[in-house]
């Protein structure tokens, strides 16, 4: 039977993995798939998690099973960075659970809008891969309208009348923060409008928030999120804690729903639980008992934020080493500038990406997209001048 099954193509950003480990050249740039490093190339364990992660040794007396929505307690701490301290779970009308990662509520997220009768989901192009995968996957259609401008903004035009045109049975995907693949975000007062559109909209906004903290900070990075929620009756934020905690590969996220009435909750969440066990049953407890423990300690939050704070500082200067090297042969650099997050859109076309691997050993996806903190002091003027010779 299972010589039915077709041969398929690795995932195009996982797979850079593993040609970038296989090139010999000492001076070779991973600029694939999206992980933190340092300025010396590192993909360090947080000192906060690494303290945490020493306590979970001495504390935790079980591994026992907690049901499939996770460790509860790691859903709620969570909540005020995501919501904001002053509107402590809008009034009961919030409620969530842990999922393996932001891919794994993502998964859970667009399921559930399956059952509840979505049939269409419409998201900015480009968008991060995976979204488009996820939907294939579950059979969802999608609608895609432009997301940025060629003058590197957002596309305010697109997203209105994307917004405008959404029937009921529509999820409109939109990137809370930090958008990956371009770095693009909406701004304070972009998300007010979209926000008030949504309101008057019968579309399910689900706003994926996969980088905060990486932008502008917590608080400025749900802007948008907040936005939204005050606005609308129902909404649903997909979060990942695999970046700002620099948990990767532990799969630490949580899914959240907000509906009009405390009492519509149950029902919901009940899809929730009931899509996790015949998922994956239970989600990953390590990575969320150790978010959760530096959460419950103001120390560790005070050692959290700061090492957050860190790798935001060193991607803004990196963006402003790119910024200020202007055009590279035909390629500008200079909007990458006031782009948020790890990723930014290098204008290549597919040819000259596959130039930058096979010449220079600059690994980045098919669509230019870099991962900003894969450049350092030590490496950013090999980048530059292969973005110029690829170009020129
Ligand atoms: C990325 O886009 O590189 C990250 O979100 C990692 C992933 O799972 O794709």
């Amino acid at each position: 039977m299972l010589t039915n099954l077709e041969q398929q193509p690795a995932d195009a950003l996982l797979a850079l993995i593993k040609l970038h480990n296989a090139d010999p050249r000492a001076d070779k740039i991973d600029l694939g798939v999206g992980v933190y490093r340092t300025g010396q190339g590192d993909t360090p364990v947080f000192g906060a998690i690494k303290a945490a992660e020493q306590k979970l040794v001495t504390l935790q007396d079980s591994k026992a099973y907690l049901g499939p929505e996770g460790d509860m307690a790691f859903v709620e701490a969570l909540m005020p960075y995501v919501f904001g301290k002053d509107a402590p779970k809008l009034g009961g009308r919030i409620d969530g659970m842990q999922t393996p990662g932001g891919t794994g509520s993502l998964r859970l997220a667009l399921a559930m809008a399956q059952r509840a009768g979505a049939k269409r989901i419409i998201v900015g192009k480009p968008s991060w891969p995976n979204h488009a995968q996820i939907c294939k996957d579950l059979g969802l259609e999608i609608t895609e309208f432009n997301h940025a401008t060629s003058e590197g903004r957002a596309d305010m035009d697109a997203v209105r009348s994307a917004i405008k045109g959404a029937q009921a049975g529509d999820v409109i995907l939109l990137h809370g923060c930090c958008h990956n693949p371009t770095g693009i975000d909406y701004a304070q007062g972009e998300w007010d409008e979209i926000a008030g559109l949504l309101a008057d909209s019968p579309a399910l906004p689900l706003i994926d928030l996969a980088y905060q903290g990486l932008g502008h900070g917590i608080e400025a990075d749900a802007y948008g999120v907040r936005r939204v929620l005050v606005a609308v009756p129902e909404a649903i934020v997909c979060y990942s804690c695999d970046k700002n905690f620099g948990l990767y590969r532990d799969r630490v996220g949580a899914l959240y729903v907000m509906m009009a009435q405390p009492d519509q909750l149950p029902a919901v969440m009940s899809n929730g639980h009931a899509l996790a066990r015949a998922n994956w049953s239970q989600p990953p407890d390590h990575g969320g008992a150790a978010v959760r423990l530096i959460l419950e300690d103001k120390a560790l939050t005070v050692q959290w934020l700061d090492e957050l704070d860190q790798m935001r500082e060193r991607i803004r200067q990196v963006r402003a080493k790119l910024s200020g090297a202007g055009v590279a042969g035909n390629a500008d650099l200079s909007p990458l500038g006031h782009q948020n997050g790890l990723f930014s859109i290098v204008p290549l076309s597919k040819d000259q990406v596959l130039e930058m691997r096979e010449r220079h050993g600059v690994y980045m996806a098919g669509s230019g997209r870099i991962n900003v903190a894969g450049l350092t002091m030590a490496n950013i003027e090999k980048f530059i001048d292969a973005v110029a010779d690829v170009t020129a």
